[in-house]
């Protein structure tokens, strides 16, 4: 991957029994090319030595606003400029509480205030202290300054409860921080990538629609961008923030997007990413007044929607790259596999939407990948990562398919 070479990350560390798992994210970090380097609050040095820290990162750590000698070396202003990132794990209540206020009366939290790079929180504590108020609100600041939060994990805590507000992994750490740097893959690329449901008006107070979320969706246009890719993101009604740097188009009906689709490939595009649920059927016609109660039982005439993808698929000049998404309740391969021949993708991410712990509404996804060599599990795993890993391989195709330029290629279904 190769995003984190020569990048420098400042580790905050606060007190938590979870402050050893940092030795495993530094050494995670260094590995993929980073400079790490320690800063440890009071209550973090309870926990573990500066010495650990300091041979595991190369580098001094360290631990006073006011310690002549450090700032004889690398000054904390000078450390604050020097970061690409500053990585607070694990975070304290009582960090994150501070650093809500903008607390600078120490050296941890006067680099989170002195530092122009982008700051990550892990936070760490009992599922109760989480779950307060003072928290939520805590972490609801932070979240509008543009804080990246990452985890916490649920399950078995030190303390003996189970809930929320375990340290994340250190590889979910380190993903959360790799996948913030772009990898520039797909720089110069243009992606279009629909998601949400779309809704379909029976009259003007009534639709068909369905339950997806557009996560997936956004997830994907998140990571094309930081990819590099100039991005336009296709819509249904979803709640979702918009990813920095991509073009939203929101849609209400299948027939809007696909409008909006061939309105934003006027110009060749690279990968065209489907993981919209579009609604298969709407209202022969809507109602132009809301539909009055009557008989005991109604009849509405529902026609087939134009299949987005399967167009795009088949446009002149084709998208280089067509990705399509299936959810299944059996069979998964098989009907995968055969979607994907049916509508000459290149590519059908399929997952298996009867397990309810993955898909539609959730934040986990575990996907097959489907392509003409194959089928692949990836494993389970958050939408963001999966995303990441969506996009990569994407990327990996179309730098293999980029001497086919965008002219008389067939689907690779075909
Ligand atoms: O046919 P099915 O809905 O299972 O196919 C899933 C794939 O086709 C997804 O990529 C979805 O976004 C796309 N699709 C589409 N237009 C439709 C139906 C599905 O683009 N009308």
């Amino acid at each position: 991957m190769g995003h984190l070479q020569n990048r420098n990350i400042i580790i905050g560390v606060t007190g938590g029994i979870a402050a050893y798992k940092i030795a495993e994210t530094i050494r995670l970090l260094r590995r993929a090319g980073a400079s790490v380097r320690v800063i440890m609050s009071r209550g973090a040095q309870a926990f573990m030595t500066p010495l650990t820290l300091q041979s595991l990162s190369g580098h001094p750590v360290h631990t006073d606003l006011l310690d002549e000698t450090a700032e004889m070396g690398m000054g904390h202003i000078e450390l604050a400029r020097w970061a690409d990132a500053y990585l607070i794990a694990p975070a304290t209540a009582d960090t994150l509480a501070r650093l809500a206020m903008g607390r600078a009366d120490d050296l941890l939290t006067t680099t989170a205030l002195a530092t122009p790079a982008p700051l990550f929180v892990a936070p760490a504590m009992n599922q109760q202290m989480w779950a307060s108020q003072a928290t939520t609100a805590n972490m609801k600041l932070l979240l509008d300054r543009g804080v990246h939060v990452i985890g916490p994990e649920s399950g078995e805590q030190a303390c003996g409860d189970i809930g929320a507000g375990r340290l994340s992994e250190p590889s979910d750490i380190y993903a959360a921080i790799d996948a913030f740097f772009p990898t520039g893959k797909l720089a110069g690329k243009k992606v279009i990538i629909t998601a949400g449901p779309t809704l379909e008006p029976i009259d003007p107070v009534r639709f068909i629609s369905n339950h997806s979320s557009g996560k997936m969706g956004f997830a994907l246009a998140q990571a094309a961008a930081e990819a590099g890719a100039d991005t336009v993101l296709i819509c249904g009604p979803v709640t979702l923030e918009t990813p920095a740097g991509v073009t939203r188009i929101d849609i209400r009906t299948a027939a809007e997007m696909l409008d909006a689709c061939r309105l934003y490939s006027a110009t060749p595009v690279d990968l065209f990413i489907g993981s919209a649920a579009v609604a298969d059927y709407r209202p022969q016609t809507a109602a132009e007044q809301k539909i009055k109660k009557g008989g005991a039982s109604i009849t509405m005439e529902l026609v087939r929607n134009p299949d987005i993808i399967g167009e795009m698929a088949q446009m002149n000049p084709r998208p280089a790259v067509v990705v399509g998404f299936a959810a299944e309740t059996e069979d998964l391969v098989d009907h995968a596999q055969a979607k994907r021949l049916a509508k000459q993708l290149d590519v059908i991410v399929a997952n298996d939407v009867s397990r309810v712990d993955i898909g539609f509404n959730s934040d986990a996804n575990a996907v097959t990948w489907i392509d003409e060599s194959g089928a692949e599990t990836i494993a389970m795993t958050t939408k963001n990562n999966l995303a990441k890993i969506v996009i990569e391989r994407c990327a990996g195709l179309l730098g293999s398919s980029a001497d086919l330029e965008f002219s008389g290629r067939e689907g690779a279904g075909s």
